[in-house]
């Protein structure tokens, strides 16, 4: 009976993935709390997003130094054009909990309430920027300097190259970051459109494959009950076991790579069979486990996304190598000239990312997982077509299972499509604060591929 319905919060806690007591436990040991607090005494609110992230403080720290800049510090952009970007840009991805938590700080910097009707709402300026941000979001090796051009060069709308720099910025910030809100399974804020629901709760005890695999596992073996406990080790096991072979495999190929290097030309043949493999990991098509509200007034053309592989004639992206066009030796120079602090936050934010390890892997101590964290961050290159020379993609399909890389090319590419039993699906012997560490390098690395491609359009134009 309709009458007797009660809202209730949209799951509890932060992420809809990870078990409240798991972010409490974890985040225990982290006595880090002071970005905690500078973040309510700015904002008022510790978000769910900044409680998933916290589970890393040093990267947060670092990530909360950039947005706070971008949004908060003096630069050539008005405050809510900032903010009214953040929400085109989540809204590229249907990421409406960004685009809620824009909505609320463009109206507290004073924007115009009328611009959140919809882009036909908003000044032509701004609605200039819907080509760079479908591009960016999607396909950024799309990118000319034309696109520039024609930003740089439209009489009373023009951008200046300041502002344009600082936009980029931010689309980038913000397309990444709606990855990392759908693969931790962020959960709205409670005083969020979408925040209730009033949906009974799930009738689903368990949405994992492991959960089937010990179904499965009972039926087939004619247990009762008691036998569940007998399956889950069995499983248990497997994952274990899962560890022990990776771990295995990192070793055997830090001990061949002193033997032998393989030919400039078999790398990157090697390079471009992952590229093409990663066109044909996709996600199943899986129902969203609830509806996302439509955010669609914000976004233009929302068919276009990443290459689609099941439409014939789709290339592959083209291929950039990093040493035609690098963060280190060009990206980097170019920002820091036009937008210095911002360049330098940029840097360390994606040296800290690139950098951070905790010697573990699940159950083990004292692992050197540079070669691991090489691999997750250069297959989302890959995937965006940015190729290293020394590099062999050989190691990414050694260390990255094919449900990981389902997982990340969901995360990466189709966001808005990550589901729990993908999040369930891969690594599932090691810790939620891992799973977490994997998002933070899709996200960042993700970032600086549409980075990339922008600004060597942009340095294009300028020569
Ligand atoms: C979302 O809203 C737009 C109008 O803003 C409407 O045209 C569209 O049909 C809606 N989509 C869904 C799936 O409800
Ligand atoms: C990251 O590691 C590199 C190489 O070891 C080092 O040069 C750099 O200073 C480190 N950066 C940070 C921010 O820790
Ligand atoms: C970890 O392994 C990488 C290669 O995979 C190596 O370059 C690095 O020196 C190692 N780090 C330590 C501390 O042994």
């Amino acid at each position: 009976d309709k009458r007797y319905k009660v809202p209730r919060p949209l799951g509890t806690g932060p992420s809809s993935f990870i078990p409240v007591q798991e972010i409490l436990q974890e985040g225990a040991k982290n006595n880090d709390r002071q970005i905690f607090i500078e973040a309510f005494v700015s904002t008022g609110r510790v978000d769910h997003l900044l409680v998933v992230m916290g589970l890393h403080p040093e990267y947060l720290t670092s990530f909360w130094k950039t947005q706070y800049y971008l949004l908060q510090m003096d630069g050539p952009l008005p405050y809510p054009y900032r903010h009214y970007i953040a929400i085109m840009a989540s809204a590229r991805h249907r990421c409406s909990y960004l685009v809620n938590l824009h909505i609320m700080d463009f109206l507290q910097a004073g924007g115009n309430r009328e611009w959140l009707n919809g882009l036909n709402f908003a000044p032509q300026k701004l609605r200039n920027l819907n080509e760079i941000n479908k591009l960016l979001a999607h396909r950024p090796w799309l990118i000319t300097k034309e696109h520039i051009e024609a930003l740089l060069t439209t009489g009373e709308n023009s951008w200046s190259l300041a502002e344009l720099i600082h936009a980029v910025v931010l689309l980038t910030h913000y397309h990444s970051l709606s990855s990392f809100v759908f693969g931790c399974g962020i959960n709205p804020e409670l005083d969020h459109e979408g925040g209730h629901s009033f949906r009974p709760p799930s009738p689903r005890a368990c949405d994992s494959d492991s959960c089937l695999r010990v179904e499965d596992y009972v039926n087939g073996h004619g247990l009762d009950n008691q036998g569940i406990d007998i399956a889950d080790s069995i499983i248990a096991g497997d994952a274990m076991q899962e560890v022990e072979a990776l771990m295995a495999r990192m070793k055997l190929l830090q001990e061949c790579r002193l033997d032998e290097e393989a030919s400039q030309e078999e790398m990157a043949t090697r390079f471009e069979k992952e590229k093409r493999e990663s066109l044909l990991v996709a996600p199943s098509a899986d129902e969203r486990e609830f509806a996302l509200p439509n955010v669609s007034r914000f976004v233009e053309d929302p068919e276009f996304g990443y290459v689609d592989f099941t439409r014939r004639g789709e290339q592959t992206p083209p291929t950039l190598r990093a040493q035609d066009y690098s963060w280190e030796d060009h990206g980097y120079s170019l920002i820091n000239r036009l937008y210095s602090e911002v360049g330098q936050l940029l840097d360390e934010k994606f040296q800290i990312v690139y950098n951070l390890t905790y010697h573990t892997m699940a159950m083990h101590c004292g692992v050197n997982t540079s070669m691991l964290r090489r691999a997750i961050w250069n297959y989302i290159h890959c995937i965006f077509g940015i190729r290293y020379d020394d590099y062999d993609y050989g190691d990414v399909n050694q260390l990255l299972e094919r449900s990981l890389k389902i997982y990340m090319k969901t995360v990466a590419c189709y966001p808005e499509r990550t589901t729990t039993r993908m999040y369930n699906g891969f690594w599932r012997h090691f810790k939620h604060s891992e799973k977490v560490h994997v998002n933070l390098l899709i996200q960042e690395s993700k970032m600086q591929a549409a980075l990339l491609y922008v600004l060597r359009a942009i340095t294009r134009y300028m020569t």
